[in-house]
């Protein structure tokens, strides 16, 4: 018996000492195995790219200098029917996070479970919503018991993989709610209450490291409260011990229909990072890294895209988002060679006035400097320690040794890649995809106005269809005599909708259909319409484009045709107004055709060849087609059609919409990086469709042989315009100043020449370089050409000694370079 309880213990021992990786934090920075840190690290999202994208993202964010992967955890996407859960697939979070830890990186686990991420309905499930007695995210039993359900699911899953640090495994923090703090004031003292319980709750969950709450001022220790923003170099932790924590910092930002498509500036992203850690910042998460794609149905809303690009270091493809991923990789690795200083060093400041300070940290064993120009419009010259220094406008300058200023956050050594679309080599007419067709079928609800549940009102859409579709019919039948007073006027279908996008149909005609502006969900649709003596059948489809997912209460947005609903009579002198709101309302939710899955592979269904409809609505759409050669990733152009849902080869790559253009105004082509962002200050594609090209994951197609898209056209589209893709790079360019490394790289293709190469005061901007008014006195395109071109990458020290000295007056020199791919 003493044998067996000391081998116990010993076991035990020797667990704990193997596994023993140990997470504190002690107020300047996060403690892991007694070693202070500076982390940096960056989120991908899981579901919003395919395992097999995984290793070389998470690859690529390695190499791009983070410490850890930042995730959300979507409950909706993992519990889609109570108690049945979907790990399968892109969903397959443990794989995700072995993934990471396959790749010596950290993990930073946001199990929400409210994520809001622009996933729909924030990541909570809908029949959530539909439970009674239900009120999210406040002291509500029925709501407490879910969201203790899944978060206590999703722990002890993790646990039993033994992924946390504590357990040897690399979640190094946990997340619990998110952004509450924003709006805990319309909840009132149940939610605090509420906030209280999540603390308690999840600290009961035993996890063994430090649980966060962001934008929580208030947060109850021992969760640490954290920042998200553009810029968090003002914010202060609620309690001392507390690392200053920043778990959003938003590279760019995501895209609604309709909407432009937002630029956050390297320049920008750079200073923020650079101006946090000055002011003490220990661990820094870019939100998004990789932003990806809103696959299937996943998209929030209402009126997020399908790409969730975010302008994010890695784009949309994974590919490398230059110059941001090169520069903010720069970055990392000088926070990183300071690291013990930053984590160890006394701080001191000097302020020089007019939003101009340097910050020291200071050991015993040396020192490193931040200057940072906060300045709006202004750069600043000052005089540090006996020398000179110039700190351009809104800057950060970093001196590792408080010498040599070794990093600019506006001096951008890193090529621009400009990214291009080659057409499918593997099709011998890529364009003339062959295509078939068949009718969605309607008739049952158009012309019978049958669906399979009747109520004598009027539901919101989440409550009949607990969100299985975008598609809900709302369905009656008014019998009109004669002598109905309505008659012989004017007869008008008047409909008070926050449905996203309606369709109305009277005896089967198409009266019109409406989708809703941006930010105006709640609007009356009016139609003249016929109607006949006798029976009428009125249907209504009411589309949902992602339901709501930020904000108090969001989860009770109405969403469908909430009503009322009129047919009104009008003529010069009177106006009778009937009410229908109180009928018989017959309701279907979904689509045959989706139920059908005409979008499978396997799927059985005729399609027809011949005379294939254009701008038809509700029109299914089959081709095949060859996978586009080699591996760069591939697109799909939608350009042509309205409005639906696309499929490869039965995979769901998501909404499609390019009917729907951009607004006009508020485009440049310039983007001034000085001066607080925000997400309308640098926009491109006004007036384009908002999104035209859809990702097709490679693991989606059989590289051999056919592969099947099949639309779905809600509201009329020509599909011939309907082509494949591949993204590579065309061409890098960059302006590198002296004493700098230039590295040209066409991310594995060969640089096949060097179109302008400039040494000394070169103008203008990548694509549009010019020679300036001193020029090296040696062939600059002939010494880069011998030493880059043929080869996938090449790496040039930027010198006067190499190029010939070029007079300039004493001012920087630099080297300008385009080269192709
Ligand atoms: C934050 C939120 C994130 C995401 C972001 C905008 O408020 O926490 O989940 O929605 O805004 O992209």
């Amino acid at each position: 018996m003493v044998s067996l309880r000391f081998l116990v213990c010993c076991l035990l021992f020797l667990a704990s000492s193997v596994y023993a990786t140990i997470v504190s934090h002690d107020g300047r920075a996060i403690t892991i195995d007694g070693n202070r840190r500076v982390l940096l690290s960056g989120s991908i999202h899981y579901p919003r790219s395919t395992p097999e994208m995984w290793p070389d993202l998470i690859k690529k964010g390695k190499e791009g200098g983070l410490d850890a992967i930042e995730t959300y955890v979507f409950w909706n996407a993992h519990e889609p029917t109570r108690r049945q859960y979907d790990f399968s697939g892109n969903l397959d979070l443990i794989r995700f996070l072995k993934t990471i830890q396959d790749q010596k990186l950290y993990v930073v686990l946001r199990i929400g479970p409210y994520v809001c991420a622009e996933w729909n309905y924030g990541g909570f499930p809908v029949w959530l919503h539909n439970m009674p007695d239900m009120e999210f995210r406040t002291t509500n039993k029925a709501f407490m018991n879910e969201m203790q359900n899944f978060t206590t699911m999703i722990v002890d899953m993790v646990k039993k993989n033994k992924l946390f640090a504590s357990q040897g495994g690399p979640i190094i923090l946990a997340q619990i709610e998110n952004e509450y703090g924003n709006v805990i004031g319309s909840y009132g003292e149940m939610g605090k209450a509420y906030i209280q319980w999540c603390a308690n709750m999840a600290q009961s969950l035993d996890v063994g490291v430090p649980w966060i709450m962001c934008q929580q001022d208030d947060a109850p220790q021992p969760m640490l409260n954290t920042c998200n923003g553009y810029y968090c170099d003002n914010f202060e932790p609620n309690n001392a011990n507390t690392p200053k924590m920043w778990t959003e910092n938003w590279t760019g930002w995501y895209q609604n229909w309709g909407g432009k498509n937002p630029h956050r500036t390297t320049e920008d992203v750079a200073f923020s990072v650079a101006r946090f850690f000055q002011r003490g910042g220990t661990f820094q998460n870019y939100y998004m890294y990789h932003g990806g794609t809103n696959f299937g149905r996943t998209a929030g809303g209402p009126y997020i895209t399908t790409s969730y690009d975010y302008d994010a270091p890695l784009d949309e493809f994974g590919n490398l988002n230059q110059p941001k991923y090169g520069h903010l990789k720069q970055l990392h690795d000088i926070l990183h060679s300071m690291e013990k200083t930053l984590t160890y060093g006394n701080v001191s400041t000097i302020d020089f006035g007019n939003f101009v300070s340097a910050t020291i940290y200071k050991t015993e064993g040396g020192s490193s400097c931040f200057f940072g120009n906060v300045n709006e419009s202004s750069d600043a010259t000052i005089n540090f320690q006996g020398e000179t220094y110039v700190v351009p406008t809104w800057s950060v300058s970093i001196l590792p040794d408080c010498k040599t200023e070794v990093y600019n956050t506006a001096k951008i050594n890193t090529q621009t890649s400009v990214m291009v679309k080659k057409p499918n080599e593997a099709e011998d007419k890529p364009i003339n995809l062959k295509w078939s067709w068949r009718p969605e079928n309607i008739d049952n609800f158009l012309l019978k106005g049958r669906g399979e549940s009747t109520m004598r009102q009027l539901f919101d859409q989440k409550i009949v269809s607990n969100d299985q579709s975008d598609y809900l019919w709302y369905m009656t039948t008014l019998n009109l005599k004669e002598e109905d007073p309505v008659w012989g006027k004017n007869m008008y279908l008047h409909i008070n909708s926050t449905a996203h996008v309606l369709h109305a149909f009277v005896n089967g005609q198409h009266v019109g259909n409406y989708h809703a502006e941006n930010g105006k969900f709640h609007y009356v649709f009016e139609q003249e319409a016929k109607f006949n003596p006798g029976d009428n059948v009125i249907s209504l489809l009411s589309i949902t484009v992602g339901l709501p997912n930020y904000g108090a209460f969001f989860e009770n947005v109405p969403a469908g045709i909430t009503g009322p609903v009129f047919i009104i009579g009008k003529n010069d002198d009177e106006t009778i107004v009937k009410d229908l709101s109180a009928h018989k309302w017959s309701y279907k939710t979904g689509l045959s055709g989706f139920e059908n899955q005409l979008f499978s592979s396997e799927s059985q269904s005729k399609w027809s060849g011949d005379s294939v409809p254009f701008n038809r609505t509700m029109t299914w759409y089959k081709t095949t087609f060859k996978a586009p050669l080699g591996s760069e990733p591939v697109v799909v152009d939608l350009l042509g059609l309205g409005k639906g849902t696309a499929w490869i080869n039965g995979n769901n790559i998501g909404r499609y919409w390019p009917e729907f253009l951009s607004t006009e105004d508020g485009c440049s082509t310039e983007c001034n990086y000085r001066g607080a962002y925000y997400a309308e200050k640098c926009q491109t594609n006004c007036g384009e469709p908002t999104q035209r090209w859809y990702h097709v994951p490679r693991s989606f197609l059989n590289p051999k042989g056919d592969n099947t898209l099949v639309l779905f056209e809600e509201i009329g589209g020509n599909p011939s315009f309907v082509n494949f893709q591949t993204i590579g790079v065309g061409g890098v360019c960059a302006n590198v100043y002296e004493k700098n490394v230039l590295e040209l790289s066409c991310h594995g293709r060969p640089i096949s020449a060097i179109k302008f190469a400039s040494f000394g005061n070169p103008r203008g901007k990548c694509g549009s370089f010019e020679k300036g008014t001193c020029e090296a006195n040696k062939d600059v395109v002939n010494i880069l050409s011998a030493e880059c071109v043929g080869k996938e990458k090449c790496s040039v020290n930027v010198s006067a000694e190499k190029f010939g000295v070029p007079e300039c007056d004493g001012a920087t020199r630099s080297l300008a370079v385009e080269a192709l791919c």
